[in-house]
């Protein structure tokens, strides 16, 4: 799909197809030329409500609002509601207070709205969309500046296709994305994009005394694979390490999970992918921030070897660990490569996971968990949640949940003595390899929710989502500002 831009106005351009939202169901606009239709049909354009009127070449979007995030859900709910039929270009207007800002969010939403996973079907999924123009002409009558809206439009496709890329890596199925294969897509990306890019194997782990990622990997007949990408721009102004838990497979290990709960574990490698499409992102768009990229990758497996419950592991800043359970897998391979991600002295240290259950009960499938000890970062997280529509949800700490981590034999356990409000409790796990001088540069967010999508929402197709590098980017964005 190709973008264009342009002045003219609406009944100017030559398109296939025009793509109208309606906000607020009011069907009187200007835009809005098929009142008879409208009628006849009983069209009342409430939310996500489609009508599509081939003979006029017009298609009606309802949405709720003139939020910024209704747009990306009209442009989505559009594109798959026409793109498997022979239209072939279309145009649309900006809306709302801040046109460029719609625009950009439209282009997210037809490019996130269109992505269909094929790759194991005979039968592979039609686009024929192959011109989208955007008309500088605004809903409100406002005039809108082409060149910025060009500059971001470009920006968000970037995005939008590095949240694409984490789709196609998160739906592959478990045994086509393995541990090696995961590391030799990160050189392939690495090389693509002149990144540089480091792969640690096994014996490496030990030296660095990795004792509890390495104790995850036991049972895995694929070794563990520390990843570690790096983009570094000429004049960065912050240096930011992220980190990903990169399980290719939970099965729980020994503390095997129920048969039903095994279902869709390949999305256990949801924060190690999203970190590779946060790293495309950042430096396709060249923004001036030294990124280190963190992946802790290796199956969660049973096995003759596998580590077991009651096992204590010692961790590289030897703080040793009483395994309670090892379905509790994330935290453990997160605990050293936070400690390792330290040494790269971060300014900024984020660690994203599909850590927790817990979260998802929590908060629903549709919202992440954010946790750490600076009210400030988390603020701004919460900021840039709002702007690049990724629900996120505060989890606060206390002092009473972190005691839970207390164990009988070693330094702490994996695993308070319930599952009560373990998602906090997992980050209080996480915040004991962060050194008390990073305590404020960290956030950790649980993406276990939203990394995968069960009922399409939104722009969101079933399968993976993409979570976290729309508003990790975002934030980035924000922080230079
Ligand atoms: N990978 C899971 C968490 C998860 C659950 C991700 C659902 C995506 C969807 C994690 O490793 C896990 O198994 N957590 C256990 C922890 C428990 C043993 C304390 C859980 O949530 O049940
Ligand atoms: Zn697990
Ligand atoms: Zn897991």
């Amino acid at each position: 799909m190709k973008f264009e831009l342009t002045n003219k106005k609406l009944n100017q351009i030559r398109a296939d197809l025009e793509v109208i939202l309606i906000p607020n169901k009011k069907l009187k606009h200007k835009w809005i030329k098929d009142l008879a239709a409208i009628r006849t049909q009983d069209y009342k354009a409430s939310p996500d409500e489609i009508l599509y009127l081939p003979h006029r070449k017009r298609l009606y979007v309802g949405i709720e609002s003139l939020n910024i995030n209704e747009f990306r859900i009209g442009a989505a709910l559009a594109i798959r509601a026409i793109k498997s039929k022979k239209i072939k270009s279309l145009k649309v207007g900006l809306y709302g207070d801040d046109p460029v800002g719609s625009g950009v969010a439209l282009v997210e939403g037809f490019i996130l709205g269109a992505y269909e996973f094929d790759q194991y079907r005979k039968e592979k999924s039609k686009n024929n969309i192959s011109r989208i123009i955007l008309a500088t002409e605004t809903h409100k009558g406002t005039s809108v500046d082409l060149v910025e809206l060009k500059h971001k439009v470009q920006q968000s496709q970037v995005i939008a296709q590095a949240t694409n890329y984490v789709r196609d890596l998160v739906n592959q199925g478990p045994s086509d994305l393995t541990p090696p294969i995961l590391a030799k897509e990160a050189k392939r990306l690495a090389k693509e994009n002149n990144l540089k890019c480091q792969v640690y194997g096994k014996r490496w782990l030990a030296k660095q005394g990795m004792g509890a990622f390495l104790a995850v990997n036991r049972a895995s007949s694929f070794p563990p694979q520390l990843i570690h990408l790096h983009y570094q721009p000429s004049k960065p102004k912050s240096r930011i390490v992220l980190v990903g838990k990169g399980i290719t497979y939970d099965t729980g290990g020994l503390s095997l999970k129920p048969r039903g709960a095994l279902v869709n574990m390949k999305i256990d490698m949801g924060g190690a992918a999203a970190i590779l499409g946060i790293i495309q992102a950042v430096s396709q768009l060249k923004l001036p921030i030294e990124l280190h990229t963190i992946l802790g990758v290796t199956e969660n497996a049973i096995g003759q070897h596998a580590y077991k419950p009651d096992d204590v592991l010692t961790a590289m800043n030897s703080k040793t660990i009483e395994v309670k359970d090892t379905d509790a897998e994330g935290r453990l391979v997160l605990a050293d490569c936070l400690v390792y991600a330290q040494t790269l002295k971060p300014d900024y240290l984020i660690d994203i996971a599909t850590l927790t259950g817990a979260s998802v009960v929590g908060l629903g499938e549709y919202t992440m968990g954010l946790m750490g000890h600076n009210q400030d970062l988390k603020r701004a997280f919460l900021g840039a949640s709002v702007t690049s529509g990724e629900e996120v949800a505060e989890l606060p700490f206390n002092r009473y949940l972190k005691s839970k981590l207390k164990s009988e034999v070693a330094d702490l356990s994996n695993l308070g003595p319930n599952k009560l409000g373990d998602a906090i409790v997992a980050a209080l796990f996480l915040s004991e390899f962060i050194d008390k001088r990073n305590k404020d540069k960290w956030v950790h967010l649980d993406i276990a929710g939203p990394a995968f999508v069960e009922k399409p929402w939104g722009y969101n197709p079933y399968g993976a989502s993409g979570a976290g590098v729309r508003l990790v980017v975002q934030w980035m964005e924000q922080l230079l500002k």
